[in-house]
């Protein structure tokens, strides 16, 4: 099939080389003539893996291109709408302008149905609820025949390849019109048919339903993370460890064991600024109250920071001022180079208003780090990291850090005191090799 895909950033740019491996012809298109430049000679401008090599290939056997000039997706049958939607400056709310601004460029540039052959609009953003219908009721009035269907993406960053070409489901928002729903429904199957052949789950429902489907599963995740928290705070004020308490009830298969590590909390360009955004939505719909407990799951979530930046404190003795901290991993996450809402560098950067002597690291950002932050010192490596460290902080759990031998790196440091923001290190092995470790509601850990 004929794609095009709008928005060239972690959604799209996985997307349309996703697409182009399953055998399509791919256009992407992005206003950013860097990022476009970079896309077209077949390399990535973050880091996914697999995505390299997807790009590379794809590009050159011609399957897919990349482009600035908008004309170029007339001839797509399904335009792929992948832009951001950021959180607005200072709001709750979700910034629409991007979503607006594709949807105006496809009405400018598609070409009108050939053949009978209907064109369709895939959104893939997250979007607040409503805005399929808003969209479908301007393409209705604008005249040109192109039918809109919500299709929502639930690629992790780190996973991004693997979670688009085999998916744990495929959902349909369609038109609540039976003939035209028919007409999108089998324009998708036709673009997913590797994935639906390998029986991939399909959920077909009506827009506010797929528009639905991703903030709420967003939200439960936060959920999930930000509970799991909050049995941290009672396993700090009791002795508890929060490892073993999520290991138990994880046991039970209702609840799972996925998606309950205590830490430092959610961070990254999408769970923050998801519930933020719903909870902005159901303030305008007039149901709000539905939505209050994620104000608190936001509030559980942040407040792990400020315990984070308060532990670092107490481990230096009362006072950061002049205390050398050692940050390792400054993404939101490991396997990616996303700083977006980044807890480890919100931590940090509240550490440095504190009056510490920061020594940040990272495998992958770095370099971004530095030109982004220039009053932050980031060494080249761990070591010159944790030279005479007071206190030392794992803040993203890349392998190179939490595979650290407590031993080999103690004599590095001026003081043993090692914060687990992750819960990844074995406290025994550290407080073995005489550190003073530090958990994340892990109390004294004696079994
Ligand atoms: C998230 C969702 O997991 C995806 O399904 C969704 O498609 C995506 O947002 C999106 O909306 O585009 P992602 O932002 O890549 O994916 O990150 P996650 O893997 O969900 O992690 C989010 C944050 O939660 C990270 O900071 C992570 O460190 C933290 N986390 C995760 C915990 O603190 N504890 C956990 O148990 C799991």
């Amino acid at each position: 099939m004929r794609i095009s895909v709008i928005g060239c950033g972690y959604l799209g740019a996985v997307h349309a080389a996703c697409m182009a491996e399953l055998g399509h012809d791919v256009v992407g298109l992005d206003v950013d003539e860097k990022k476009i430049a970079k896309l077209s000679q077949g390399l990535p401008t973050f880091i996914e893996a697999g995505l390299p090599e997807l790009l590379e290939k794809n590009v050159r056997e011609g399957r897919l291109r990349f482009t600035t000039d908008a004309s170029q997706i007339a001839e797509a049958q399904i335009h792929f709408i992948g832009v951001g939607t950021p959180q607005l400056q200072g709001r709750l709310g979700a910034d629409m302008s991007y979503v607006n601004q594709a949807v105006d460029t496809i009405l400018e540039h598609a070409n009108p149905p050939q053949e009978g052959k209907p064109v369709l609009i895939a959104g893939k953003s997250t979007v607040p609820v409503g805005t399929a219908q808003a969209i479908a009721e301007r393409l209705t009035t604008s005249g040109r025949n192109i039918i809109l269907a919500w299709n929502p993406e639930f690629l992790r960053e780190g996973y991004a390849v693997k979670d688009t070409l085999t998916p744990d489901r495929i959902v349909y928002g369609l038109p609540d019109n039976q003939e035209i729903g028919a007409q999108a429904k089998a324009l998708l199957d036709e673009c997913y048919a590797t994935q639906l052949a390998a029986d991939t789950p399909l959920v077909v429902a009506n827009y506010p339903t797929a528009e639905l489907v991703k903030v709420a599963a967003n939200s439960f995740l936060a959920t999930k993370i930000s509970f799991i928290n909050a049995m941290a705070e009672l396993c700090d004020a009791t002795g508890g460890d929060v490892t073993r308490l999520a290991e138990a009830i994880g046991h039970d298969e209702r609840i799972g064991n996925k998606f309950l590590q205590a830490g430092i909390g959610f961070g990254g360009g999408c769970l923050p600024k998801d519930i933020r955004a719903f909870m902005a939505r159901a303030g305008e719909l007039g149901v709000d109250q539905a939505l209050t407990f994620l104000r608190e799951v936001d509030t559980i979530n942040l407040r792990r920071r400020d315990h984070a930046v308060n532990l670092a404190e107490e481990a230096a003795g009362g006072r950061l001022v002049g205390k050398k901290v050692a940050v390792l991993g400054i993404t939101f996450k490991p396997d990616t180079d996303d700083l977006r809402d980044s807890p480890a560098l919100d931590i940090a950067s509240r550490l440095w208003a504190r009056g510490a002597e920061l020594a940040i690291v990272d495998p992958a950002a770095a370099e971004t780090l530095r030109e982004r932050r220039p009053d932050l010192t980031v060494p080249d490596t761990v070591e010159e990291a944790l030279q005479d460290a007071d206190v030392v902080m794992i803040l993203t759990p890349w392998k190179e850090y939490t595979q650290l031998d407590p031993t080999t790196i103690l004599p590095l440091v001026a003081t043993p005191n090692i914060i687990d923001g992750r819960n990844v290190l074995n406290p025994k092995d550290w407080a073995d090799a005489g550190w003073n470790y530090y958990g994340m509601g892990r109390g004294v850990p004696t079994w």
